[in-house]
């Protein structure tokens, strides 16, 4: 019996919380120790496989060589694990990932990190250019995101990425709030969408995170997070779009709720920020998200999504400068002399900071309302033939993140089989789900139908064969069950500490 049945059956029909409970204590029973040890083992084996696939071609480096390798035997090995590696998305197999990908586009951008590979922002007076092009990154995106409508100054910062813009808006909310309205165990109200930074960043900063189910069209529900609101709340949160089901968030009514009681909120536009305002002019129906709706106190954009940048750029935006100071870090009495850092990091990688105001200098309005076109476009042509397959149904109303499930198929077998036609999809949770973020990788001639003729095969495959386990689907059921969540933690770890073998 596996441990997905072993928990289904000892723990069926008793409260999750407490099943949770039960079997953290069990598992450190020895005898159950180790019968998860060894499933865990087996199914570690499978896993390293995928993971560690240079292993017998490739030299290892356990420990520095004793003499430097020569450049170009470095620059041989690079190039022999990027082509292998450069395919599946190039061709627009992958969901998400690349965004843009167009070789001229790449090297592009590579010959602007190779002009400042050099430059680090922390230290602004040598690399005065780098501040430039952050402060310029930042006035684009705000004046993208509704910053000419609003009558408050809009300002905000360049960070690493999607996690930490909304890493960083979280903690300055707490620390805001601590401040200003004394509360000292703070709490977050967010629908159960939203994306697991927002999880990380309670974590991390001690804030309680109160998740609020979301309703019938995967959307916010407003009314019941109107009564998760607390003394205690510092700021709410909305998606535009959530990553799982690509669907938007109610941003004004939250955003209005927020304000009514003085707190603030962020929208989340990580997935969305440099797509939606495009998709509006456009013609598509977009309701407001950003900051011409005066509750909308703080917005993630990433840069290196949709905004075409390379990876390891992302924008957060404040409702005035006030707020933006809670999130600086400054220091007066170290030895080391006067400190200040904006976001987590010390020193920055300037570079990207300049392909960043480089790709979106290239781009322009034109460029990103064009692509936003054509992805809309492939989102639509995609949506229709998923709705055509009869063992299907796309979650929500979404427009380019399209997720879907089976009321008939185990959908993970389903995203198995996409799997082996080379497809990289995402799985999903609560409904069991599976979705393709549309780029303009998908946009490419023919993929868009190379992608329905195969889910068309995956689903007939999957009907045909209910007998077959599939690869993924195991792990992905297991993770629903509830009981076994704190096993499939320990899976994470031991994923992760792969990860890190040579
Ligand atoms: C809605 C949303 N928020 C946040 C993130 C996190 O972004 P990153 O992976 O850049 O940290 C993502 C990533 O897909 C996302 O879709």
């Amino acid at each position: 019996m596996s441990i997905k049945d072993l928990a289904k059956k000892q723990f069926k029909k008793i409260n999750p919380e407490v099943v949770g409970k039960v079997f953290k204590v069990a598992k450190k029973i020895p005898f159950v120790r180790r019968r998860i040890e060894r499933e865990l083992d087996g199914f570690m084996a499978d896993m390293e496989k995928a993971a560690k696939p240079y292993r017998d071609e490739f030299p290892r480096y356990r420990r520095l060589p004793n003499e430097g390798i020569a450049r170009d035997e470095v620059i041989d090995q690079i190039t022999a694990m990027r082509s292998r590696e450069d395919d599946r998305w190039r061709d627009g197999f992958v969901s998400g990932a690349v965004y843009h990908g167009d070789t001229e586009h790449i090297d592009f951008l590579n010959r602007v990190y190779a002009l400042t590979s050099q430059s680090n922002p922390l230290h602004s007076d040598l690399w005065p250019s780098a501040t430039k092009f952050e402060a310029e990154i930042v006035s684009m995106t705000a004046q993208m995101l509704g910053a000419a409508k609003s009558d408050d100054e809009i300002v905000g910062c360049v960070s690493s990425g999607g996690t930490e813009s909304i890493m960083l808006a979280m903690k300055t909310y707490r620390d805001w709030a601590r401040e200003h309205r004394g509360i000292t165990s703070p709490e977050m109200v967010v629908p159960t969408s939203v994306h697991a930074a927002f999880d990380k960043a309670a974590r991390y900063f001690n804030i309680k995170q109160v998740k609020v189910p979301v309703g019938e069209d995967f959307r916010a529900d407003v009314e019941a997070m109107r009564k998760a609101v607390t003394r205690n709340t510092v700021v709410i949160v909305g998606s535009a779009p959530c990553f799982p089901h690509g669907v938007v968030d109610p941003i004004e009514a939250l955003s209005e709720l927020a304000r009514s009681r003085g707190i603030g909120f962020h929208t989340d536009a990580c997935l969305g920020g440099f797509v939606l305002p495009w998709a509006e002019q456009l013609g598509h129906q977009i309701a407001p998200f950003d900051f011409r709706l005066p509750g909308v106190t703080s917005i993630s954009a990433d840069t290196h999504k949709y905004g075409y940048a390379a990876k390891g750029t992302s924008v957060v935006l404040y409702r005035g400068r006030e707020l933006r100071h809670h999130q600086y870090y400054t220091v007066g009495d170290w030895p080391g002399g006067l400190y200040f850092s904006p976001t987590f990091a010390g020193s920055r990688p300037g570079a990207l900071s300049a392909a960043c105001w480089a790709a979106m200098l290239s781009i322009g309005e034109e460029g990103y309302r064009e692509a936003t076109r054509r992805i809309l476009e492939t989102g639509e042509i995609i949506r229709n033939g998923i709705c055509e397959i009869p063992e299907l149904d796309v979650l929500g109303n979404p427009l380019w993140v399209i997720a879907f499930a089976s009321k008939t198929l185990n959908i993970y077998k389903v995203m198995d089989f996409m799997g082996k036609r080379h497809w990289n999809l995402n799985g999903l949770h609560s409904p069991a789900c599976v979705h393709i973020a549309v780029t303009l990788r998908h946009t490419q001639e023919g993929v868009a139908e190379r992608f329905l003729a195969d889910l068309r095969d995956a689903v007939e495959h999957v009907r045909a064969h209910p007998e077959e386990a599939g690869t993924m689907a195991p792990m992905y059921g297991m993770a629903a069950t509830v009981p076994v969540t704190d096993v499939v933690g320990d899976v994470l770890n031991r994923y992760i500490d792969l990860l890190y073998e040579v």
